[in-house]
């Protein structure tokens, strides 16, 4: 039994203007073993950010069911903490006062929270920024800020929507690295969506492949690269196999995309 375990799970969407639903993700069935580092890859539309969402608590399924450390998900709650692509911080609150405003909504003691939160500010590298503004900050900076304040709660489950998404390709693989280092610290369930392969075989212990029409899973790969992952391993032979496996999916799927496109 996965920590996470996720079976027949379908989510239906109403249509604009309409009665109709449409099925975003279909029969997906999934265990995530606690302490792992899950990423998601698929092409733009293939229910990734549904996935998520729905394991958050965010929307409601048509089918199946979600459970989390036994119990099934129903609404979001303070064991599963989700970062989005955008920043999504306070702009008129410093980085200490972002951080600090998850630990707000718990019940916390003032001086736990200060403490609390620096030190979370601190492990994300931000702490000759505590007092800076959102609007001070890089994109890159701005998403450790998101990092910190996920973590800074205690999740048992860090949910990432494309995270890096918005950042330029160093950026992204200094933020990947960062993000490794502190996972390995105290080892929370991951689960990280991205659509840029190399960053799903890095991060991960397993990639699951979805594909779309409606969106399913088509292949959970598993990484057998040794950790701490380096930047040598791009370049490996096994790292290479796994690239070329997974792009042949992500081709597939967009060739199925333009021959409907076609169609149409
Ligand atoms: N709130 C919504 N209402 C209706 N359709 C949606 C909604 N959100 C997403 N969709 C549709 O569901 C499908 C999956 O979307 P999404 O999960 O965002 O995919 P991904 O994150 O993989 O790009 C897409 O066809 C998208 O247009
Ligand atoms: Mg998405």
């Amino acid at each position: 039994m996965g920590q996470i375990e996720i079976r027949g799970l379908s989510i239906d969407y109403r249509k604009p203007k309409s009665d109709e639903t449409f099925t975003a993700v279909e029969n997906v069935s999934l265990s995530i073993e606690k302490g792992s580092f899950v990423t998601i890859v698929g092409s733009s539309g293939c229910g990734k950010s549904t996935l998520l969402m729905a394991i958050a608590g965010l929307i409601p399924r048509a089918r199946g069911s979600i459970q989390v450390d036994g119990k099934e998900v129903s609404k979001p709650g303070p064991d599963r903490a989700m970062v989005f692509q955008d920043a999504s911080l306070l702009p008129w609150r410093s980085v200490h006062a972002n951080v600090r405003f998850g630990l707000e909504l718990q019940r916390w003691t003032r001086d736990d929270i200060d403490e609390r939160a620096m030190r979370y500010v601190r492990m994300v590298g931000l702490g000759a920024f505590a007092d800076y503004h959102p609007h001070q900050l890089s994109g890159g900076m701005r998403q450790r800020v998101n990092i910190a304040r996920a973590l800074a709660v205690d999740p048992d489950v860090l949910l990432m929507d494309e995270p890096f998404g918005a950042l330029d390709a160093q950026t992204r693989e200094v933020m990947g690295d960062e993000l490794l280092r502190i996972w390995e610290r105290d080892k929370k369930t991951a689960i990280f969506v991205t659509h840029a392969i190399d960053e799903a075989i890095f991060l991960g212990d397993r990639v699951v492949v979805m594909g779309r029409n409606p969106g399913h899973i088509r292949d959970v790969v598993d990484i057998d690269l040794p950790r701490p992952r380096t930047a040598v391993m791009l370049d490996s032979p096994a790292f290479v196999a796994y690239r070329k496996r997974l792009r042949e999916y992500i081709a597939a799927d967009m060739q199925s995309l333009q021959m409907v496109e076609d169609v149409v």
